[in-house]
């Protein structure tokens, strides 16, 4: 039984990894894509990704991205996202530290932007997820978060990177890139479920993370 669910598993990897890896092919293919700063991809059942160039320093951007604290007041997708400690108490600071655990609330699919802090969510939309912070590298604008709530069943790690790309009018611009990939026993089932509303979260945010940080 575990053994064809392997194998299942494997397959469907496999051939998504195929789809993958021949649209990343062909995305690198075309001039005006810039070059990724994402770790390379491991397999999976399912990823979801989303990038978007923005007209902001790469500073500005990385400090709205790592301030949780104000994710209500501009982000669609991620309604709340807050440090704790290994016990899920939250930290004073809320700096963004390797081995700190995160509690996230997400509306899936995501709400429809503009949003502030009192913008209400779906509460049939709402998921909560417990986080460990696996990843936080500054000095090359990469940090990566994983979900432990159902540890067993389902491992999804979410990395967020930027980059400088100069665009063809010499322009310096932030290149912001997020993937998720998903594998385990329920990563399909989420997939069926959530994989198009994961994916308008994942744009939302990035349509947002612009418009906030080029404001
Ligand atoms: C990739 O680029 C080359 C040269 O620019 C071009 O000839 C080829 O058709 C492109 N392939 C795809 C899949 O876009
Ligand atoms: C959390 O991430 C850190 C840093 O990668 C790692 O050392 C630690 O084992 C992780 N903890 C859990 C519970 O996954």
């Amino acid at each position: 039984m575990l053994l064809s669910l392997w194998r299942a598993l494997r397959l469907q990897c496999i051939i998504l990894c195929t789809i993958f890896l021949y649209k990343a092919l062909g995305a690198s293919n075309s001039s005006s894509q810039p070059p990724s700063n994402l770790p390379p991809a491991v397999p999976s059942v399912f990823a979801v990704e989303a990038n978007i160039l923005i007209d902001a320093p790469i500073n500005v951007v990385w400090n709205v991205l790592l301030d949780f604290p104000k994710y209500p007041d501009w982000n669609p997708f991620v309604r709340s996202q807050i440090v704790t400690d290994t016990f899920y108490i939250p930290t004073q600071d809320q700096q963004v530290a390797e081995n700190l655990r995160l509690i996230i609330t997400s509306q899936i699919p995501p709400l429809t932007p503009p949003v502030t802090a009192s913008s209400q969510g779906n509460i049939l939309n709402e998921h909560i997820t417990r986080e460990n912070i696996t990843h936080f590298e500054p000095d090359i604008y990469r940090v990566a978060w994983q979900d432990l709530s159902l540890d067993l069943l389902i491992q999804a790690e979410r990395w967020s990177a930027l980059s400088v790309f100069v665009d063809q009018n010499g322009e310096a611009m932030t290149f912001y890139e997020s993937r998720e990939e998903y594998n385990g026993v329920l990563a399909e089932s989420v997939q069926d479920l959530e994989g198009v509303g994961l994916l308008e979260g994942f744009q939302a945010q990035a349509t947002a993370l612009k418009a906030r940080a080029e404001a």
